[in-house]
Parts: structure tokens; sequence; C-alpha cells
């Protein structure tokens, strides 16, 4: 069902990979609620194409970028101002670390995989925040989306430096959404979403096992890609323009769980 809830309202959705992605259902959900948008991934993932389904699907422009180039950023950004003017959303569903990716544990990681890693998944949010902000690319009341994982507060021993990662992103978050908030009206948050079976979180060594932990652990069960998708048109919608510098768990309450009943029976 359609609310309407982003008609008129234009923005730039980095991150979709394939269906699964977050990003590709969040494109999905704008895209039925009104919203118009640039599609945008690195170079090296519109090599695959099947990007061009979705673009064909929300009626929605391409443009690569890496994330992690200000020069690319910067065309992007210009090329969406020429396109639309001035932006009411984005959302960053970005995310690679190298160390997971090559099963380096995190007592043995290695330094420029990490860099790199922490270039994509963290200083990467404040980059598209520092080109939206320096073109004055973002309309009052607009808002702006990265996803998150617990991790950034609580132990996952596989999740290696993407932890760290993650309260990297977080922080930005707060730092920049002050000056956003301030200066511009515009709110930052970063949405900590349920594990999720895509290819960043499949990246992730034990992730089934995981998934169903998590799940059991959920007295709402996990939150899934297109849950989270809705959720994110919230925050791009009118209906929340007060909210900002947060990091909210969408997450079907695993992050206020001590136990639930099923995970302590499997030890009786
Ligand atoms: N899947 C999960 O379990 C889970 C849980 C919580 C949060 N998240 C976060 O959600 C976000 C989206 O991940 P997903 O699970 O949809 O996986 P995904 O693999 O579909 O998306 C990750 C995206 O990052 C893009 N990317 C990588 N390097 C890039 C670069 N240099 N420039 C631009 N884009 C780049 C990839 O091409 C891909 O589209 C990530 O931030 C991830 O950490 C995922």
């Amino acid at each position: 069902m359609s609310y309407g809830l982003l008609k008129g309202k234009k923005g730039i959705i980095f991150g979709a990979l394939d269906e699964h992605s977050i990003a590709w259902k969040t494109a999905k959900k704008c895209h039925e609620e009104g919203g118009e948008f640039i599609l945008s991934n690195a170079p090296v993932a519109l090599r695959m194409g099947t990007l061009n389904q979705l673009a064909e699907e929300t009626g929605s422009e391409i443009i690569g970028a890496d994330a992690t180039s200000m020069e690319d950023l910067s065309n992007l950004f210009d090329r969406a101002l020429e396109k639309f003017g001035k932006l009411d959303f984005v959302l960053h569903s970005i995310g690679m670390s190298i160390n997971v990716r090559k099963g380096r544990h995190y007592t043995d990681l290695d330094y420029g995989y990490l860099e790199k890693g922490w270039d994509i998944s963290s200083v990467s949010f404040h980059k598209v925040m520092k080109t939206a902000w320096d073109k004055d690319a973002m309309n009052e009341w607009g808002s702006i989306v990265a996803l998150t994982y617990i991790a950034a507060q609580r132990v996952f021993p596989d999740y290696s430096d993407m932890a760290d990662n993650k309260a990297y992103l977080e922080s930005i978050t707060r730092n920049f959404g002050y000056f956003w908030g301030k200066e511009k009206n515009v709110r930052v948050n970063t949405i900590s979403q349920s594990p999720t079976p895509t290819t960043a979180g499949q990246g992730v060594k034990g992730f089934s096992g995981f998934l169903r932990f998590a799940d059991e652990m959920s007295p709402l069960g996990n939150a899934t890609a297109d849950e989270c998708a809705s959720y994110v048109v919230t925050m791009f919608s009118d209906l929340t323009r007060k909210v900002t510098m947060q990091n909210l768990f969408h997450d079907g309450g695993y992050s206020t769980t001590g136990i639930s009943q099923e995970v302590a029976d499997k030890f009786l």
C-alpha cells in the first residue's frame, strides 16, 4: 500500500547491488511512495549490470561514484542538482571490510585493508555529506540516513574491523548531524538493522547461525530488508522532521533483550 509519503521528494540512493540489497528494496519503496532519485554505486558494481533492471523499474538514472572519491561525488551531486535542483533525501547503504572478506581475525588485521575498509564504510559518509554541504545540495527539512549494525556497541567477534567502522560511522552521524541541523535544518541518522541476508551480510563468517540466533533473541523476530526499506521511507518523509543525530535500532527488539526464552531453553 502506498501513502504517497515521498511525493515531490528527490534524492540519491547509494548501494543497491542486487535484489537482496537493503538499498534496492529502499529504492523500490521510495518509488512506490512517489519519490524520485538517482541510483549510485561504485563503477565496479555497475559493471555487473544488475542495477539497470532497478533503474528501469523505478524510472531512475544511474550515476556511478566511488564513494571514497571526492571527484566522483562532486560529479554525482552536480548532475543530481542539474536534474532535480536541491535534494530531500540521501541514503548511504555502503559497507565493505577487506579484512572480513579475506577472513583476517581481529587480532591480526592488515592495516592497509583496515584503512581502505574504513574509508569505504565510514569516511565515505563524511565525504558524501561534505560534498552535499559544499554544494548546498539539500533542501530544508531534508533527511540523510546511513545503515549501521549493533556491533558498534556490542562485541560480535567475527564482525572484525567492521565493528569499529560502524562506531566511526555513528560518530560522524552525530557530529556532522549537529551542523546540518543547526545551519540547514536537515536531519542525519543511522538505522541499526537486524542481520540481513545480502552480499555484505553473508560475507560475515557463520552468518546463517548468527541470523537464526538474532531471530530467536528478538521478540518481534529479525527485521527484513523490506521492513528496513519501509523504515527508511518514514525517515525520509515529513513525519520525522525533528528526529536527528540518532542511532535508531530496527531490530525486532534485539538490542534491548538480555536473553529470550527460546535461547535460554537451549541451555536447560
Ligand atoms: N546485511 C546485514 O546483515 C546488515 C545489517 C546491518 C547493517 N547493514 C549495512 O547495510 C548497508 C548495505 O549493505 P547490504 O547488506 O544491503 O549489502 P550489499 O552488499 O547489497 O550493499 C553494500 C553496497 O556497498 C557498495 N560499495 C562498496 N564499496 C563501495 C564504494 N567504494 N563506493 C560506493 N559503493 C560501494 C557495494 O557495491 C554494495 O552495493 C551496509 O552499510 C551494511 O553494513 C547490513
